[in-house]
């Protein structure tokens, strides 16, 4: 990983001196931290091997808002109830309609996030956007693309593929309806090829509407994940049919192989399947063969056979090795399709008396819940802002993160594998269902390759299930947790429970999660000595990031690890399952802040304030209390900032977190005492305030070995830029995050600052959001302008698909006042080889 460099910091506009290097703020170096991304090799695009084509489906899309209950503005559909009573006549999706006026966008695309804020209770939990039936205009979305499917395709099998949608969506192929979709998180596919007019233009449209949720937090609405169209030939592997199970003995691995094949043609073939194992450099370190087998025509055949893997580099947090096994069908001598699949080599164990074993080594779960959504993007996050996101978290030491509570993004669930990051990996509905047993199946099938799962959960607190229908909660959560066995034997399966796990659902899980209730686990535990504990969901403490007073007036929420009345501080929750030796550990409620669900405080809060980093991934405090007992390295952070201007005389609290011995705190230069530190504690002080500075010094083994100093800044002068990277590709999609802070005149970051910045983009690349990760900040996300929140903001700004170079500035905008120095950033687009795409 490279660091942010002197040059890059020069590349502000703003002359720096070595002193102000120095002064760079916490969160710029937490950013340095972050600037390695392998780029956004999808599983997708890596999965695909020829003859097979996956193609990217993301580019040149165009939309048009619908209407909910009208259907003359709803392209007509709806008028009468004949729509579906012939196939073929749908107008829309045909070469003759006129979408000229409709507007040009690349996928994914949430236009939640582009709607202003209403002020309506009942979309509270949803980050009050006018979406629902209450909101037909906003509410329903119609996407439509034409593209050509080239001759040469005669006789391929040619499937549309979405990674997921929000939320009901109608396909319509070339006037025919081709299929629907009702949830939002799952992915869902159709096979187009009796639809397609080959060596022809074709056309899709999809009427996408988000009348209906799935959650109670910000869901986003429209295609906000990508969109693929695979080409196979008529003898294919199945969807998310390969898998690899491996067994580590003694040095050496057994991996055990499967697939399955489908034919798709009027003729019986006979098929054999073959797998290259290899290792993350490519080279070939195993094979495997299945013996020919007949696939009857429109039939399926599965295939099995093992190999060895000598000296396994095992998947482990801080060696994150993959290895990938290439699947290969032949038959009449021709290769027919193939597919990649990445795994890992790892034994995991959850042990009622010792709690988790990750390859023999005990490992307790630092674990964040986190839902989807990040500033100015909404649910539409590129690929590297999900590697930015998780790289934030890994940053203060967490090392797992549970996707609550719906099935993750690809991206999400790859960056956790390629990282090192253990994940429980959740479905959103929790029944048995149709929908709810095939959203759980894809789930599992879809990731069940992935080294960073350890755990599937079925659900979260299904109060009704354990409750008052605990008799079918047992039986609906046994035939879940039957599914997830079947499909994949070698994982556990629970559920984030928030109760005492006595009946209902419980029943059936292999490990017990709890939601907050501290006195609950060690009750169960010992009770049901042979049944392993954690902590499904903690926490739930909140604070505003840079704030230190809590203000119903303003929504604000002090730093100093604050929580609701049914969570547990972090010092709390921590104390509690990090230390248990039978409890596995746990997620805290959130690592990120999100949209909706604003806790505490209702409107004009529109985000939650549970986040440890706010919806940009700017620390908050408490990040430092985490970084400091969850990472490996000496840590010290200091806080609150020390301007308070107005409030000379005032006792302030000051806190350390830190894991050194001792800290001795200084203001002004005068000792204010030495304390040691509590393990998994904090010390803190009462500090009388006067402009200057604190400064804490920390001691380790007698020895003077870190300090952090918060000084009284002067007024702003001038804005810094800096990027999480200075070169991004110029593929289309490839984003960089742009850190937007105030400075004095002597270079200090200024922690108070909250000037509203513009910025100007030009060149290669355009503006695709921008936030400050203030909750109660209802600017757009979309505008080339925020405010600073106390002290910062983000910008995200997207490579076009030419090489060249993206200038971003930024200046003070529409306020009366002192000129501030604008700051200047270029950043690379260089040229690579775009993943394929359809063009
Ligand atoms: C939990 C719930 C989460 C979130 C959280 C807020 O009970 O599982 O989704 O609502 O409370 O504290």
């Amino acid at each position: 990983m490279s660091g942010i460099t002197r040059r890059d910091l020069l590349c502000s506009g703003l002359a720096l001196s070595a002193s102000s290097l120095v002064a760079r703020s916490a969160w710029a170096r937490t950013v340095a931290l972050l600037a390695g991304y392998p780029g956004p090799a999808s599983a997708e695009a890596l999965s695909a091997v020829a003859p097979r084509e996956q193609l990217l489906f993301d580019f040149d899309w165009k939309f048009l808002f619908g209407n909910g209950t009208d259907p003359a503005h709803d392209l007509g559909f709806g008028v009468g109830q004949g729509d579906f009573d012939k196939t073929g006549e749908f107008e829309f999706a045909k070469a003759k309609f006129d979408d000229s006026k409709w507007r040009m966008l690349n996928l994914p695309h949430d236009w939640a996030v582009e709607l202003p804020f209403v002020h309506d209770d009942a979309q509270q939990s949803h980050g009050y956007k006018p979406l629902g039936r209450r909101y037909p205009l906003t509410s329903v979305g119609w996407y439509r693309r034409e593209f050509e499917v080239p001759a040469s395709d005669q006789g391929r099998r040619i499937t549309v593929e979405f990674d997921g949608a929000f939320r009901s969506v109608l396909v319509f192929v070339n006037g025919c309806f081709v299929g629907r979709n009702d949830n939002g998180y799952a992915p869902f596919r159709f096979d187009l090829t009796d639809f397609l007019a080959v060596g022809e233009k074709n056309y899709i449209v999809l009427r996408v509407d988000a009348s209906f949720g799935d959650g109670w937090f910000y869901e986003g609405a429209g295609i906000y994940r990508h969109v693929w169209l695979t080409k196979t030939d008529a003898l294919h592997l199945g969807k998310w049919e390969s898998w690899v199970r491996s067994k580590v003995n003694d040095g050496s691995a057994v991996l055990t192989l499967g697939t399955i094949v489908m034919n798709e043609s009027k003729l019986a073939e006979n098929a054999k399947v073959s797998w290259k194992v290899q290792d993350a450099a490519g080279k070939t370190v195993a094979t495997a063969e299945a013996a020919e087998q007949r696939v009857e025509a429109d039939g399926s055949t599965a295939f099995t056979a093992t190999a060895n893997l000598n000296n396994p580099a095992l998947w482990s947090v801080d060696e994150p090795n993959l290895y990938s096994a290439i699947a290969t069908v032949e038959a009449d001598g021709k290769v027919r399709d193939a597919e990649r699949v990445s795994f890992g080599v790892r034994t995991v164990i959850f042990d009622a008396a010792k709690g988790l074993s990750l390859n023999g080594k005990p490992i307790k779960i630092q674990g964040t819940c986190n839902h989807q959504d990040h500033a100015g993007v909404g649910a539409a996050v590129p690929d590297r802002v999900q590697w930015y996101r998780l790289g934030v978290l890994r940053a203060m030491g967490c090392n797992a993160v549970r996707t609550s509570h719906n099935m993750p993004t690809p991206e999400w669930v790859e960056a956790c594998d390629r990282m090192g990051m253990m994940m429980m990996c959740e479905t959103r509905q929790m029944s048995s269902n149709p929908e709810g047993l095939a959203q759980l199946e894809v789930m599992v099938k879809r990731y069940r390759n992935s080294p960073a799962i350890i755990i599937w959960s079925i659900g979260n607190e299904e109060w009704e299930l354990q409750r008052a229908m605990v008799e079918q909660g047992g039986k609906i959560g046994a035939t879940m947790v039957e599914k997830c066995h079947e499909l994949d034997p070698t994982r556990v399966v629970s559920a984030a429970v928030n109760g005492d796990n006595e009946q209902g659902v419980s029943d059936a899980l292999d490990i017990i999660g709890f939601n907050y209730n501290l006195n609950f686990p060690e009750e169960f535990h010992k009770k049901h000595p042979t049944r392993a504990v954690y902590g499904s969901e903690t926490s739930s403490a909140i604070s505003t990031r840079g704030d230190y007073t809590t203000d119903p007036l303003r929504n604000t929420v002090n730093a100093y690890d604050s929580v609701v009345p049914w969570g547990e501080t972090a010092e709390e929750w921590w104390k509690f399952y990090g230390t248990q030796e039978w409890a596995a550990g746990g997620f805290a409620w959130t690592g990120f802040d999100y949209r909706g669900e604003p806790t505490p405080y209702g409107w004009p809060s529109i985000s939650s304030q549970f986040g440890i980093v706010d919806t940009c991934g700017f620390p908050k405090d408490t990040f430092f209390y985490y970084k400091a007992w969850w990472g490996k390295e000496p840590m010290l952070h200091l806080f609150p900032h020390w301007n308070f201007e107005g409030r000379e005389g005032d006792l302030i609290p000051v806190w350390v977190y830190s894991n050194l011995d001792e800290v001795e705190l200084f203001a002004n230069g005068r000792s204010q005492g030495r304390k040691k530190v509590p393990r998994l504690g904090h010390v803190e002080w009462k500090v009388k305030y006067e402009p200057g500075a604190i400064e804490a010094r920390g001691w380790k083994d007698g020895k003077p070995a870190l300090t952090e100093k918060r000084e009284t800044t002067g007024p702003t002068v001038a804005i810094r830029l800096t990027a999480d990277r200075m070169e991004i590709n110029a593929d289309g999609e490839d984003v960089a995050i742009l850190t937007v802070e105030a400075l004095d005149k002597q270079g200090r970051a200024v922690p108070t600052a909250n000037n509203l910045i513009g910025f100007k983009i030009s060149g290669e690349g355009s503006l695709i959001g921008v936030g400050n990760g203030d909750p109660n900040c209802q600017q757009s996300d979309k505008e080339p302008k925020r405010s600073l929140f106390n002290g910062l903001a983000q910008v995200i700004v997207q490579a076009s698909r030419t090489a060249g170079e993206i200038r971003v500035e930024a200046t003070k905008e529409g306020w009366d006042g002192p000129e501030l120095t604008p700051a200047k950033l270029a950043i690379t687009t260089k040229k690579v080889e775009p993943r394929p795409f359809v063009g």
